[in-house]
């Protein structure tokens, strides 16, 4: 199958959909792989690590689009991409079409065959695409709060550890999820106090044992979540409730009986966050200030770091892409957790959630595969 990477072109996205390493595994399996030139500057890979790789290079997107059977990316496709695309190309992605209409209809136009990285699952129901993701900004949250709580940023002038014979932060992580224990680890790392508070039970066995008592959880109440926010020098927002947009745990009028300079970060600002006085920042900008508490509330963390992002994703998203690669739309009606992926086809919705969030009729995977 020809392989195609065009360079992102969405504002601020610097990752890329394969690595030189992932391109490599592509030619090694037979496949040939057209990169657009550039598309890996973000993490400093030059076309000639690509053409090291046994990759070809292409002078321009359109190029790409149309020599390649399958197309891999990481951002949905932005509006100039949509008619690039075409009826038998298979696009391998992160879509996010429930709350995108205009996008969603650009695919449906096209007649690709859009598989959305999010939707992809695995043998425990999990969503293995979205989680390395979720490592990166759990880990990148600790940082964001570490540089936050300086007093040049607004912060309360504290160090996360502390240091021998001053107490380090305390930090209190809501949601104990992969974002949640990434954020704990970092933080026991650097010498923290924390509390990790969840409404699963086995999740916080989990953690107990996972941490050996080094990390504190709380079951998640509306009380407990109140005590430990009060007495926090540094809050992680990290819930999911799946399919639906994130609780608001933490009122606008708790804020001011909590330390001033606390920082709150909310990393579940991609589902509308879980702070009452949230609302999307960006790299450039990341913080702001409420009754004196600091919020850092990026919607795209990972972007921070495209290297480690692009890696992280391309180790997930490889043995998926070369079964796709390998045997085209077979791989998907034999593999269930890639048909959880496929969201568009030749024009029919067939992510249930997808359709119904846009009142659009909904076509089974099995039947449009079929017809
Ligand atoms: N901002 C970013 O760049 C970025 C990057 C990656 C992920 N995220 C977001 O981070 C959030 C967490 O992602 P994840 O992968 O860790 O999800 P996850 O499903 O692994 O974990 C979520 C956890 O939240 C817990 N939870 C649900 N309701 C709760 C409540 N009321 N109190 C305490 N815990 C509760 C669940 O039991 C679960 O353990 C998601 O909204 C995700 O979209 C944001």
């Amino acid at each position: 199958m020809r392989v195609g990477v065009p360079k992102e072109i969405k504002l601020q996205e610097h990752r890329v959909g394969l690595t030189p390493e992932a391109a490599r595994e592509y030619v090694a399996a037979g496949h040939t792989v057209l990169v657009q030139t550039g598309a890996g500057a973000g993490i400093d890979a030059d076309d000639d690590a690509y053409r090291a790789a046994g990759a070809r290079i292409a002078a321009t997107a359109d190029e790409v689009f149309a020599q390649s059977d399958m197309i891999v990316k990481v951002k949905e496709p932005q509006r100039g991409e949509w008619s690039r695309l075409r009826e038998g190309q298979i696009l391998f992605t992160y879509l996010h079409l429930a709350p995108d209409p205009d996008q969603t209809r650009g695919l449906i136009s096209s007649g690709c065959t859009a598989i959305a990285y999010e939707t992809v699952t695995d043998r425990t129901g999990a969503l293995p695409l979205l989680a390395p993701m979720s490592e990166v900004a759990g880990r990148l949250a600790i940082e964001a709060a570490g540089a936050a709580l300086r007093r040049h940023s607004g912060g309360r002038g504290l160090l996360i550890g502390g240091v021998p014979g001053v107490p380090p932060a305390r930090i209190v992580v809501i949601g104990g999820g992969v974002v949640g224990v990434n954020a704990a680890r970092v933080a026991a790392g650097l010498g923290a106090d924390i509390i990790v508070l969840d409404r699963s039970l086995p999740r916080l066995r989990y953690l107990d044992d996972l941490f050996g008592g080094r990390v504190r959880t709380r079951f998640s109440t509306l009380k407990a979540v109140e005590d430990e926010v009060l007495q926090a020098d540094a809050v992680i927002g990290a819930v999911l409730v799946p399919g639906a947009s994130a609780p608001r745990l933490v009122a606008r009028s708790t804020l001011a009986r909590m330390k001033r300079g606390a920082v709150l970060v909310d990393v579940a600002i991609d589902q509308g966050g879980c702070f009452e006085t949230s609302r999307p920042t960006t790299h450039a900008e990341p913080t702001y200030e409420v009754d004196g508490v600091v919020h850092y509330c990026v919607a795209n963390m990972p972007g921070a770091v495209p290297l480690t992002s692009s890696y992280a994703l391309n180790n997930a998203t490889l043995p998926f892409g070369l079964a796709l690669a390998n045997r085209g739309l077979r791989a998907i009606v034999e593999d269930p957790h890639l048909a959880a992926g496929l969201n568009v086809h030749r024009g029919r919705i067939t992510n249930r959630a997808v359709a119904e969030s846009l009142a659009a009729e909904y076509t089974p995977v099995a039947t449009a595969l079929a017809a």
